[in-house]
């Protein structure tokens, strides 16, 4: 089960989904090392986490300097689970988009993540256990208008998940990737009435990380949390790519 992960560290633990990983690691025993740029929030969350070790690091994912910080301490120190977490999303067609906040959705999203990775799954190969969550999104099962980047960030998440588990499952490591739907977090700010028909096929973001850390405990590849977003992923999964991109290029997401 879970608690198997006697160490695990969680980017982008502030708020959302990477706060409820941190709760929910605690719980099953975890001690914890909780990495954003918000320190205050991260202090907040340490302080409510009791009979852990939590460890607070101010890091910025989408430069040199913060994610090369998590890196070292990863080195220093390895964990049984990395959980790469921290993301963003622009929205909005891509050529009317600054272009350092859609480099930095690059940095974040996938630089900070696979950097990350290869800091620690070494260890975790070379001790014959250990687990990487990699946090993608539906959104990264095929292209979005409206969301080109945060598509592509998180396609390259799905592939590079699906390739490291293969590589790396005979040694006692499994590599979880995470693909949500909508989630109620700070990422989506204007969300549905959570009582209307669309409010319902929203999830808590306690849920998803718990389906998450269940899976990577028991080895599977992918956590769709919610019966309906498997039912999603697998139909859009099942169709042929040029069926889907002539589907997805009728609407504009954004
Ligand atoms: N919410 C959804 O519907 C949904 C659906 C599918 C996938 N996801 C994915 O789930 C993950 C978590 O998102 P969330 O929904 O929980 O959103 P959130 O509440 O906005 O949390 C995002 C987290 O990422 C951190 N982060 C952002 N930029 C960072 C940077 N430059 N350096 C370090 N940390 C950074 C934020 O911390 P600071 O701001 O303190 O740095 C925050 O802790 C993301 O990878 C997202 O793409 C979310």
């Amino acid at each position: 089960m879970s608690d198997q992960y006697r160490s695990a560290l969680v980017t982008g633990a502030s708020s959302g989904i990477g706060w409820e990983f941190a709760r929910e690691l605690a719980a099953r025993g975890a001690d914890v090392t909780v990495v954003a740029r918000r320190t205050e929030r991260l202090e907040q969350l340490a302080a409510e986490l009791s009979g852990v070790k939590v460890e607070v690091i101010t890091a910025d994912l989408s430069t040199d300097d913060g994610i090369a910080a998590v890196e070292q301490r990863l080195a220093a120190d390895p964990v049984e689970l990395l959980v790469n977490n921290a993301g963003i999303a622009t929205a909005g067609p891509f050529a009317e988009q600054p272009r350092d906040a859609e480099a930095g959705e690059v940095v974040v999203n996938v630089v900070a993540l696979h950097r990350l990775t290869h800091a620690a799954i070494a260890a975790m190969v070379r001790a014959g256990r250990g687990g990487v969550i990699n946090v993608a999104s539906l959104a990264g099962d095929q292209p979005l208008r409206g969301f080109a980047t945060y598509s592509a960030t998180k396609a390259f998440v799905i592939q590079f998940s699906e390739a490291l588990h293969a590589e790396v499952k005979r040694s006692g490591v499994h590599v979880t990737v995470l693909k949500p739907g909508y989630v109620w977090t700070e990422m989506n700010p204007d969300g549905p009435d959570p009582k209307s028909l669309a409010g319902r096929f929203w999830l808590r973001p306690e849920v998803v990380a718990r389906h998450a850390l269940d899976a990577v405990a028991a080895g599977k590849l992918h956590s769709v949390p919610g019966p309906h977003y498997r039912f999603a992923s697998a139909a859009v999964n099942a169709l042929p790519d040029q069926l889907v991109r002539a589907l997805s290029s009728r609407f504009q997401a954004g």
